[in-house]
């Protein structure tokens, strides 16, 4: 079922002169009940607008946008009651890079804070909070001030504010970018822990793939306002279709700093360096004693690494051949067999352009 439905949506912002800034141009989206959708960009891609257009924080200049089954807006008109909206928008929690914390007031009362609408006694409404800030492993917490928390506690007590009032679809906007590595991780377990345990739909927005690649299922790939490519996380990974989903996917900066270091010099003639993504799963033979084997190409492995991809097994070599080019054409037409996604990189790492 459907929880996200946006189709053909456009936001403009006019400028001055007449000038026209299209941030979001002709997005269609679904998204499924229970999906970790991952939309990953770089900077001024549109991801945020994109996203505040879900709860009609931004407003589309045209499109269709339908939420929890609810019409929003149909062809760029709001067709919902402001009331309603209200309502609605409460289904919808958002966690955000600065956290967003009164500074003033403690743990608990931030959380408090989001049910101040509901009618409930404080006794009850300290009794939820709890609830609420136990569900995010800080119950012991809650009468500290933000400002006595770490940034991974500070971003938790915001997860706790944003499911206050139970709200089926969490957006997090670069929840964990302000965050050392080790918050990072303890905030999409907890994202991905949610997201099992309550069936929370999780819109995660971010710059880092890493992420994406711990938790999500689906993965939208944005650039000057449009969704240039979307699929499942797997699909999405070992079957990369444009060249900035490679960079993204392939952008395994570890591999360019090996590489970097490694110093090679200008590339020979009949020499070639080629990234090989493949599902350790799929893949029995040993690929590169096949590669000698059978096309009689010499190979060097100049990088290689492991990683689970939503506790899939990937696999990432970064091989030196060396083969005439006839060779090379033979070695690339074998790996496609086999079912290995293969990218051309320069002696620096980078994507072959
Ligand atoms: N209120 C606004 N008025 C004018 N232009 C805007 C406004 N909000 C966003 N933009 C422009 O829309 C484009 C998309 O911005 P947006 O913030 O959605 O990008 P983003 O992908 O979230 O970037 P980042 O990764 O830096 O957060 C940018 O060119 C931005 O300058
Ligand atoms: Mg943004």
């Amino acid at each position: 079922m459907s929880v996200i439905e946006i189709e053909h949506v456009d936001v403009d912002f006019p400028q001055k002169k007449g000038k026209v800034v299209k941030a979001v141009s002709d997005v269609t989206l679904h998204v499924e009940k229970g999906d970790i959708y991952g939309i990953v960009g770089f900077s001024g891609a549109g991801k945020s607008t994109l996203v505040r257009t879900i709860n009609l924080l931004q407003k589309p200049s045209a499109g269709n946008i339908k939420i929890n089954n609810v019409d929003f807006i149909k062809d760029g008109k709001q067709v919902i009651s402001n009331k309603d909206l209200q309502l609605e928008r409460r289904k919808i929690g958002m966690i955000f890079q600065n956290f967003n914390l009164l500074n003033e007031t403690t743990v608990l009362e931030n959380v408090a804070f989001a049910l101040k609408h509901s009618k409930l006694s404080d006794e009850e409404l300290e009794k939820r909070s709890l609830e609420l800030l136990d569900l995010v492993d800080l119950k012991d917490k809650a009468d500290f001030y933000p400002v006595e928390l770490s940034g991974g506690q500070q971003q938790r007590v915001a997860i706790a504010r944003a499911l206050a009032n139970q709200p089926d679809i969490l957006i997090s906007d670069e929840a964990t970018s302000a965050l050392d590595p080790q918050n990072t991780q303890q905030i999409l377990d907890l994202l991905k822990k949610l997201n099992k345990e309550l069936g929370l739909t999780v819109i995660l927005i971010t710059h880092e793939m890493d992420a994406v690649k711990r938790i999500a299922t689906k993965v939208a790939v944005m650039e000057h306002g449009k969704v240039i490519e979307d699929g499942n996380l797997r699909q999405i990974f070992l079957h990369p279709k444009q060249e900035l989903t490679k960079k993204f996917v392939g952008g395994s900066l570890e591999a360019i700093s090996t590489l970097e270091s490694l110093n090679l010099g200008k590339l020979g003639a009949d020499e070639e360096v080629y990234q090989l993504v493949y599902s350790i799963a799929n893949v029995t033979k040993s690929i590169i004693i096949e590669l000698y084997r059978q096309i009689g190409v010499e190979v060097s492995m100049l990088y290689g690494n492991v990683e689970l991809l939503n506790d899939e097994a990937i696999g990432t070599l970064v091989v030196l051949v060396k083969g005439d080019q006839d060779k090379q054409k033979q070695a690339r037409e074998f790996l496609n067999e086999q079912n290995v996604t293969l990218t051309r990189l320069d002696e620096k790492g980078n994507l072959y352009d």
